[in-house]
């Protein structure tokens, strides 16, 4: 019995230090899926932008408006406590953002802003587009720099 109990036991704390990737908590998983569509979107109209694909309306309208849809989700159940870089492996997430939420919400908001204003002309015109997305562009780094931590 006490060897069934410390092998339950060395199995528990074998569990706890070694979070392998695929075994991220949902939250994890989920706001790391909404920055790849976020990255995928924004790859659209960069490409445009740089001139690697042609600029097509309809393309680049839809890529801002998935922007703007993915800015308006709530972002309340994707950043629990405890799922810092610290505390997980597989995430890139700096423990500053639980100390700083205010200054985070800020930086998100100001990624929709921009994500606003390029829907707002995507569509309308390879120049204005080009225009609106530094803004967008700026919006991701000025977060990273804060609260990602690099690869
Ligand atoms: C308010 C902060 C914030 C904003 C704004 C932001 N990001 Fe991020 N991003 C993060 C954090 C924090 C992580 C690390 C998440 C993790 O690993 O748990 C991240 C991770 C990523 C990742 C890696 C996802 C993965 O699979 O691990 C990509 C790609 C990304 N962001 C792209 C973008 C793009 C593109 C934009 C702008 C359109 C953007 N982000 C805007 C904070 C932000």
């Amino acid at each position: 019995m006490m060897f069934r109990t410390s092998l339950l036991t060395l199995a528990a704390i074998a569990a706890a230090g070694t979070t392998l990737a695929q075994d991220l908590p949902a939250p994890v998983q989920a706001r790391q899926g909404q920055f790849q569509i976020m990255a995928l979107n924004i790859g659209v109209v960069a490409n445009m932008a740089r001139g690697n694909t042609e600029y097509d309306a309809a393309s680049a309208q839809a890529a801002a408006d998935n922007l703007v849809a993915i800015s308006m989700l709530d972002q309340s159940f994707h950043w629990p406590e405890g799922t810092d870089n610290m505390a997980l492996e597989g995430t890139r997430a700096l423990p500053a953002i639980w100390e700083n939420l205010p200054d985070v919400v800020e930086k998100w908001g100001a990624f929709g802003a921009a994500a606003q204003g390029l829907a707002a002309v995507a569509g309308g015109g390879l120049e204005g587009m080009q225009a609106a997305l530094g803004p967008v562009g700026g919006s991701c780094g000025a977060c990273h720099d804060a609260y990602r931590a690099p690869e």
